[in-house]
C-alpha cells in the first residue's frame, strides 16, 4: 500500500523511539480512517527494509497496537487491522462498566454474603460516635452547619497529621484534603489531572469503582499484571516508555481483589522507576490498618522522598462506609488541580461530621476502635484460612494473605467462576466473579471472597458448601471429558 512508503520516522532529531513514532503513526492511519478493518499491515521485514529500521521495531509496535485490541495476528499470515474508527469508538464505549458489574450483586436476605467486602454494621460503633456528635452540635451550634473550607476543616488536618505520622508519612498540614469517601478521592484526582484520551495505568486485576471513574474521564487504561509480590517491574517501565500514562494507581497493601501485600524491595523499585520517569503515583490505602502478621506493611506515601505519590485514605472498611469520610495527602506539584476538582464536585465534605471525626481522633476512641476491629476482622481470617484448608478443593489455586479481607482464587480451566456463581446464588452464597475486576472479561475462571460482611459461623459453614459446589463442577467437567475424549476399541 502507497501509505507505509510515505511513512517518515525522525531517526536524529526525536527524543521519542523509533518503535513509539510507529505505533503513533500507524495508530492514527487507523484512528483516521486510513488502514480499514481487514487491511493487512507489511510484513515486518518488508517495513523494516523500507523504513531503514531494524526489525525488533517493527514488532515491537506492532505488539503494542495488538495490546490496544487495533490489529491482531493471523498465524502465519500476518498481522491485520481489527477494526474500523466508527467501531473503535464502540471499543471505547463496550469498556463502560454495566451497573451490575460495579459490584451491585443481588442479595437475598438470608444469603451468605462473601461479595460485600464493607464491613457488616453490627461492628460500627453507634454510641462512641453519638455521643460526639452531640458534643459537637453543643459546642458549634450553627457553625457546624455552614459551608466549611474546601480543604477540610482545619483541626481535622491537624488530627490527621498526627495520625499519618503513626504511619511514618511525614506531611504538611497544608498536603492534606479531605474527601467525602476514596470514591470521590479517585474522581477528583481523576477529574484535575486527565484529559479526554490520556492514558492511566492500574493493576490488573484492580478495584472496578476506580476503572469507571477513569472510563468516566475518557482515559484509556492500561493494566499491568500484578506477580506475587506487586506489579511486575518489567512491563510496568515498557508501558510507561510506551504510553506515557498520567499517573499510576495502585493498592500496594491488601489490594483489592486480590489480598497481595506488596515486598517492601518492589515498593522502593516501583518509587525508584516513578522518579526516574517522572510518574504519578496515586496509592489507595483502604485497609492496611488490619495487619494480621508480623512484616511490615508500610505504605508507599512512607518512603516517597520525592512527592511522586498521592495519598488515599478511606474510613470506610474500618469504620463506617455510610460517613462518607477520607482524606487526600497530595504533592505540592498538583494540589491546586486537585482543590478546584474537589471545589466543583461537592465544595466541602460535611462540617458536621468531619468536626465528630475530629473529636473521635483527640480523644483516641479512635486507636481503640481499630484494635476492636482488627480482633473482630482477625478471628474471620483465621476461620477462613482453617475452611479453606479443610474444604477447598486442591484444584482451585489460591495464595493467602497476609491481612484485610479479600481472598483470590482461581478454578482450574475451563471453569468458569460466572457458572459457579449461578449455582451457589440458588444455594444462597454469593461472592465477586472475578472478570469484574479485569478490564478485558476473558478471565474468567478467577473469584474473590472477602470475610467483610459474614459472621464467623457462616464462613466454615460457607465454605463448605461453596467447597461442595466446586468439587461437584470439577467431577462434571472430568466426567465430560472423560465422555468426549475416550477411546473406542475397534473391535
Ligand atoms: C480499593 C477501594 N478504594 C476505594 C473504595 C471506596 O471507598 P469509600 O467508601 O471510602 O469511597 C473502595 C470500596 O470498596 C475500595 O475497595
Amino acid at each position: 500500500m502507497k501509505i507505509f512508503d510515505e511513512i517518515k520516522l525522525d531517526k536524529d532529531g526525536s527524543s521519542e523511539h523509533l518503535y513509539i513514532q510507529l505505533y503513533k503513526v500507524l495508530k492514527a492511519l487507523i484512528m483516521e480512517g486510513k488502514l480499514k478493518k481487514g487491511d493487512r499491515l507489511p510484513p515486518i521485514r518488508k517495513l523494516s527494509e523500507l523504513l531503514k529500521v531494524n526489525n525488533v521495531t517493527i514488532v515491537t509496535s506492532y505488539r503494542m497496537l495488538e495490546e490496544e485490541k487495533l490489529v491482531y495476528k493471523k498465524v502465519g499470515s500476518g498481522t491485520y487491522v481489527a477494526l474500523n474508527f466508527q467501531n473503535h469508538e464502540n471499543f471505547f464505549q463496550e469498556q463502560k462498566t454495566p451497573l451490575i458489574d460495579q459490584g451491585h450483586i443481588q442479595l437475598e436476605e438470608n444469603a451468605i454474603n462473601f461479595a460485600s467486602a464493607t464491613p457488616s454494621t453490627d461492628l460500627f460503633p453507634v454510641d462512641d460516635f453519638k455521643k460526639v456528635l452531640n458534643e459537637v452540635l453543643d459546642r458549634d451550634k450553627g457553625s457546624a452547619f455552614g459551608y466549611q473550607e474546601s480543604q477540610g476543616y482545619y483541626p481535622l488536618r491537624v488530627a490527621i497529621k498526627e495520625y499519618v505520622a503513626t504511619y511514618k508519612i511525614v506531611t504538611e498540614i497544608s498536603n492534606i484534603q479531605i474527601i467525602s469517601g476514596a470514591q470521590q478521592g479517585i474522581d477528583i484526582i481523576a477529574k484535575g489531572l486527565l484529559n479526554h484520551g490520556d492514558y492511566v495505568m492500574i493493576e490488573g486485576p484492580s478495584y472496578r469503582g476506580a476503572m469507571a471513574v477513569f472510563e468516566s474521564r475518557g482515559a484509556k487504561i492500561i493494566d499491568i499484571p500484578l506477580e506475587k509480590d506487586g506489579l511486575s517491574l518489567q512491563d510496568l517501565e515498557k508501558k510507561i516508555i510506551a504510553y506515557q500514562p498520567k499517573f499510576l494507581y495502585i493498592m500496594p497493601n491488601f489490594q483489592n481483589p486480590t489480598g497481595i501485600s506488596y515486598s517492601l524491595e518492589k515498593k522502593k523499585k516501583i518509587l525508584k522507576i516513578a522518579e526516574k520517569y517522572n510518574l504519578l503515583i496515586v496509592e489507595d490505602d483502604y485497609l492496611s490498618d488490619l495487619n494480621f502478621c508480623n512484616d511490615e506493611n508500610i505504605t508507599l506515601k512512607s518512603l516517597d522522598h520525592k512527592d511522586l505519590v498521592i495519598y488515599i485514605k478511606s474510613f470506610s472498611k474500618i469504620f463506617m462506609p455510610g460517613l462518607r469520610l477520607g482524606f487526600l495527602i497530595v504533592p505540592k506539584l498538583i494540589y491546586k488541580e486537585v482543590l478546584l476538582a474537589k471545589h466543583t464536585t461537592d465544595i466541602s465534605t460535611s462540617g458536621l461530621l468531619q468536626r465528630a471525626l475530629e473529636l473521635y481522633l483527640k480523644r483516641g476512641i479512635w486507636q481503640q476502635h481499630i484494635k476492636y476491629m482488627s480482633t473482630q476482622y482477625m478471628e474471620r481470617f483465621e476461620v477462613m484460612v482453617e475452611s479453606l484448608e479443610k474444604y477447598m478443593p486442591q484444584e482451585v489455586q489460591y495464595s493467602l494473605p497476609t491481612g484485610g479481607v479479600n481472598f483470590w482464587f482461581k478454578l482450574p480451566e475451563p471453569l468458569s467462576s460466572k457458572e459457579l456463581y449461578e449455582i451457589a446464588v440458588k444455594q444462597q452464597i454469593v461472592f465477586a466473579p472475578g472478570h469484574l475486576f479485569f478490564l478485558s472479561s476473558k478471565e474468567g475462571s478467577y473469584f474473590r471472597l472477602s470475610t467483610a460482611a459474614v459472621t464467623v459461623s457462616e464462613i466454615e459453614y460457607g465454605i463448605k458448601k461453596l467447597s461442595g459446589l466446586i468439587n461437584e463442577l470439577i467431577r462434571k467437567q472430568n466426567h465430560h471429558s472423560d465422555q468426549t475424549n475416550g477411546y473406542t476399541p475397534i473391535l
